[in-house]
């Protein structure tokens, strides 16, 4: 189905989102000046966000790449169970680690990351995330960068997905209530 018949109103639009990326990137260019900073991205959603704020970074960095299982939680429900499914391949011990999300929801997925980056002893351990839901929340975890705080809504486009498509959208969209349940069969 074409984005256009799922989608009720682009939330962020490309410029909006190109606006703020700049001034995360600046904010971050500027705290990480002269450190080992190492991009952390958590698959897959946040691979959109990461590739676009990299590339306005001022400073050396480096990326890295890991994957969970978030079955039952994220966007529309919430049993908390994570599980780590490709680790990092960097040591992360001593260096300064920010990891960049698409969204923090819940924030089971984020306290998860933490206390796993914690026990491994970075020389510090930051959160740069896209989007925020902060009416959603479950457990408390500390954003150090934000590029929106945003309403509980069901949100596509720019690394997020529906039923694993439409990450490709240059914008963050509100998913039509009659599709919350998924897709009819057809499609
Ligand atoms: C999304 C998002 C976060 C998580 C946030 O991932 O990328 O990792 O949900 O939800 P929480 O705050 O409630 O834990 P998703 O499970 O949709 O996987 P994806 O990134 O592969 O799309």
């Amino acid at each position: 189905m074409r984005a256009d018949q799922i989608i009720e109103r682009i939330l962020v639009d490309r410029e909006t989102l190109h606006r703020r990326l700049a001034e995360l990137a600046q904010a971050i260019s500027s705290d990480y000046e002269g450190k080992d900073l190492v991009l952390v991205c958590v698959l897959k959603g946040g691979v959109t966000f990461l590739t676009d704020l990299m590339r306005q970074l001022t400073i050396l960095h480096e990326v890295d790449f890991l994957a969970i299982s978030s079955y039952g939680i994220g966007q529309r429900d919430s049993s908390g169970a994570v599980r780590l499914i490709m680790d990092l391949k960097a040591d992360i011990a001593g260096r300064d680690v920010l990891i960049v999300e698409d969204i923090v929801d819940t924030g089971q997925t984020m306290d998860y990351l933490l206390r796993l980056f914690q026990a491994r002893e970075p020389a510090s351990l930051g959160v740069c995330t896209l989007l925020n839901k902060p009416s959603r929340r479950l457990v408390e975890v500390p954003l150090d960068y934000i590029g929106f705080d945003i309403p509980d809504e069901f949100v596509l486009g720019y690394g997020l997905d529906f039923d694993e498509k439409y990450r490709n959208l240059p914008y963050v969209a509100v998913l039509k209530k009659e599709y919350f349940d998924g897709l009819p069969d057809e499609t």
